[in-house]
C-alpha cells in the first residue's frame, strides 16, 4: 500500500497522493496549490526564479536552507517543511526589495526574496561574500543587480531576520519506518538506514538513486525521461554523517556540498574557491559530493581534486562493503565500476600532510555557476626541495576524471624548479588528447591544463626569486 506523501506547506500540512513521484515541487505548488509567487524560468537549476526555502528537523531544532524547486521531486518533502514566498508577509527582504527599487517586471524577485530571507535567517551578520554568494544562482534580466545588492546590504542590518520555524508540527511528520510511494505503477522508496538502503536496492537493483537531484532532476524537466522506480537517499542516517578524524575525513554518500563545505575547504584556499563555484548556493544545498561521483561526468569538479588528494571510495550493498582508490572507480565514458545493488556509501579523504604542497583551480567562460571546461587539482609530497611524489588530476581534458601518469614521471625525483615545470608541461600532450566542444577548443583545453600547472608552480613557490615558499624546516 502507498503511503501519502506528508509535509508542511507553509503553516498548514499537507498529504499528497495521486500524483507521479517526479511531480517536481515547482509544478505542485504552481498547478496544485495554485501558488504561483514561485516562478518557472529555466525548469534546469540555473536562474533562481523558483527558489523556496525547504526546512527540515535537526535534533530539536529546523534547519532551513535555498533550493531549486523546479528540478526536486515532491515526494522528498516528505517529513520536510516547505516556505514559498506567499507566507512571508513583507519581511525586511520584502521591505528593502521595495525600498531600494530592486525590482522591475517582478519575475525573478521572489526567487531572490526567497533566497535573501534563507540567507538572513541562517547568518546573523552576512558578509558581502556571503550576500553574493546567496543570489550567484539567481538571474535578473532587467532591474540590474546593483540595487538588488543594495537591498541585501539594507536587509542585513535588520534584527528580525528569522523565519517562523515549526519543530513541533515537523515533528508530526516524522515517520517511524521507510516511507513508500506509488502513483499508476511508479514507486518511490526513502529508506531511513544504510540496511533498508542495501536491501530495498537488492529488490530493484534497476532502480534511480536520487541523492539531491541536481542531475536527475533534470533527466526529468529537460531530457524528459521516465522513471520506474526511485530509491532516494536524501533520508539514510548514516549517509548523512560527516566524520572528522586525524587520519582525514569521511563524508557519507548524501552529504550535500553544503555540509561539507568547511571540513573540505579546510584543506585549502583554493578548494573553497571551487566549492564556491560549484553550481549555486541552491545547488550546493542539494546536491552531493557522492552524487557528482556516481554521476562521473568527465567535468564534474569534485574528482580533480578529490582525485589528488588520494580519496578513496566505499561502496556497499547487501553482500558488503568495498573500498577502491577514487580514480579507479572512472572506466570509460560514463561508465563507472559500480555493480548492480550497490551504492557510494561513503568517501574517505586523507588528512593533507604539512609536506604536501596542493591546490585546484576550475577555468570556466564565467566566475559562478557555471561547469568547467578545465578543472586542475594538483598535489605534490616534497621531500626539502624534491619531488617524492606527485598526483595531478584533471577534468574535461578526457573522457573520465584522468590523473596525468607521464606528467608526473616527468615530476618525480627532481627539484621543484622553473626547469621541472617547464619539462612537465612539454610532456603533458602525452597524458591528454582532448575534446573540442561548446565549453571549450582542444587547443584552449591543452593550453590551459599546462599553464594551470605553471600557475600551481608560481604558487608554492616565490615567484621572483623561484625560492619556495613552503617551508621545509616544518618536514
Ligand atoms: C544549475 C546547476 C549547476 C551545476 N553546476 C555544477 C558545477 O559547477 N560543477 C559540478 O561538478 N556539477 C555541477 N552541477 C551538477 C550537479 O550539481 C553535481 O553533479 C552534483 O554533485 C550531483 O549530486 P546530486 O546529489 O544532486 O546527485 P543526483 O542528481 O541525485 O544523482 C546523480 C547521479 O548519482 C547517482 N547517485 C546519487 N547518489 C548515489 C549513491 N549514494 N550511490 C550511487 N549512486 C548515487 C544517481 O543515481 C545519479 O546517477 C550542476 C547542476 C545544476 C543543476
Ligand atoms: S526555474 Fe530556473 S532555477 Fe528553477
Ligand atoms: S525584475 Fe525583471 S527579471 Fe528581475
Amino acid at each position: 500500500m502507498s503511503d501519502s506523501i506528508k509535509f508542511i506547506l507553509n503553516d498548514s500540512v499537507r498529504e499528497v497522493s495521486g500524483l507521479p513521484p517526479t511531480t517536481t515541487i515547482l509544478q505542485y505548488l504552481r498547478m496544485q496549490e495554485r501558488l504561483t509567487g514561485t516562478k518557472e524560468g529555466c525548469a534546469e537549476g540555473d536562474c533562481g526564479a523558483c527558489t523556496v526555502i525547504v526546512g527540515e528537523l535537526a535534533g530539536d531544532k529546523a534547519s532551513y536552507q535555498a533550493v531549486n524547486a523546479c528540478i526536486v521531486f515532491l515526494p522528498t518533502l516528505d517529513g520536510r517543511h516547505i516556505i514559498t514566498v506567499e507566507h512571508l508577509k513583507m519581511n525586511p527582504v520584502q521591505k528593502a526589495m521595495v525600498s531600494c527599487h530592486g525590482s522591475q517586471c517582478g519575475f525573478c524577485t521572489p526567487g531572490f526574496v526567497m533566497s535573501l530571507s534563507a540567507l538572513l535567517h541562517n547568518k546573523s551578520d552576512a558578509s558581502e561574500e556571503n550576500i553574493q554568494d546567496a543570489i550567484a544562482g539567481n538571474l535578473c534580466r532587467c532591474t540590474g543587480y546593483r540595487p538588488i545588492l543594495d537591498a541585501a546590504r539594507a536587509a542585513n542590518k535588520a534584527e528580525e531576520r528569522h523565519l517562523a520555524s515549526d519543530v513541533k508540527t515537523l515533528k508530526t511528520v516524522q515517520r517511524q519506518k521507510m516511507f513508500a510511494y506509488e502513483d499508476a505503477g511508479k514507486k518511490f522508496f526513502s529508506p531511513r538506514t544504510v540496511k533498508e538502503l542495501a536491501e530495498i536496492l537488492a529488490l530493484y537493483p534497476e532502480a534511480t538513486l536520487l541523492a539531491g537531484g541536481t542531475d536527475v532532476g533534470l533527466w526529468v524537466t529537460k531530457q524528459h525521461l521516465a522513471l520506474n522506480t526511485i530509491i532516494y537517499t536524501g533520508n539514510v542516517v548514516e549517509l548523512r554523517q560527516i566524520g572528522k578524524t586525524p587520519a582525514g575525513l569521511e563524508i557519507g554518500g548524501a552529504v550535500s556540498y553544503a555540509r561539507a563545505f568547511d571540513a573540505l575547504a579546510a584543506y585549502d584556499e583554493s578548494l573553497e574557491e571551487l566549492l564556491r563555484r560549484l553550481g549555486s548556493t541552491q545547488v550546493r544545498n542539494l546536491g552531493t559530493v557522492g552524487g557528482n561521483i556516481a554521476n562521473g561526468s568527465p567535468i564534474g569538479d569534485g574528482m580533480p581534486p578529490l582525485i589528488a588528494l588520494q580519496a578513496k571510495l566505499v561502496l556497499r550493498s547487501k553482500e558488503g562493503a568495498r573500498t577502491l582508490p577514487l580514480e579507479d572507480f572512472f572506466l570509460a565514458y560514463r561508465k563507472q565500476d559500480k555493480k548492480p545493488g550497490e551504492f557510494v556509501e561513503k568517501i574517505i579523504v586523507p588528512a593533507k600532510p604539512k609536506n604536501v604542497l596542493f591546490k585546484t583551480y576550475k577555468i570556466s567562460k564565467r566566475f559562478d555557476q557555471d561547469i568547467s571546461a578545465v578543472c586542475g587539482a594538483f598535489a605534490l609530497t616534497m621531500k626539502g626541495n624534491i619531488i617524492e611524489s606527485a598526483r595531478i588530476a584533471y577534468g574535461g581534458m578526457a573522457a573520465t576524471p584522468k590523473r596525468t601518469a607521464k606528467t608526473e614521471k616527468v615530476l618525480l625525483g627532481k627539484k621543484w624548479t622553473e626547469e621541472t615545470v617547464r619539462q612537465a608541461m612539454a610532456a603533458m600532450p602525452e597524458d591528454f588528447l582532448p575534446l573540442s566542444d561548446m565549453r571549450a577548443s582542444a587547443e584552449y583545453r591543452a593550453t590551459v591544463a599546462a599553464n594551470l600547472l605553471y600557475r600551481f608552480y608560481l604558487e608554492t613557490t616565490d615567484a621572483k626569486t623561484a625560492t619556495r615558499v613552503y617551508n621545509y624546516a616544518e618536514d
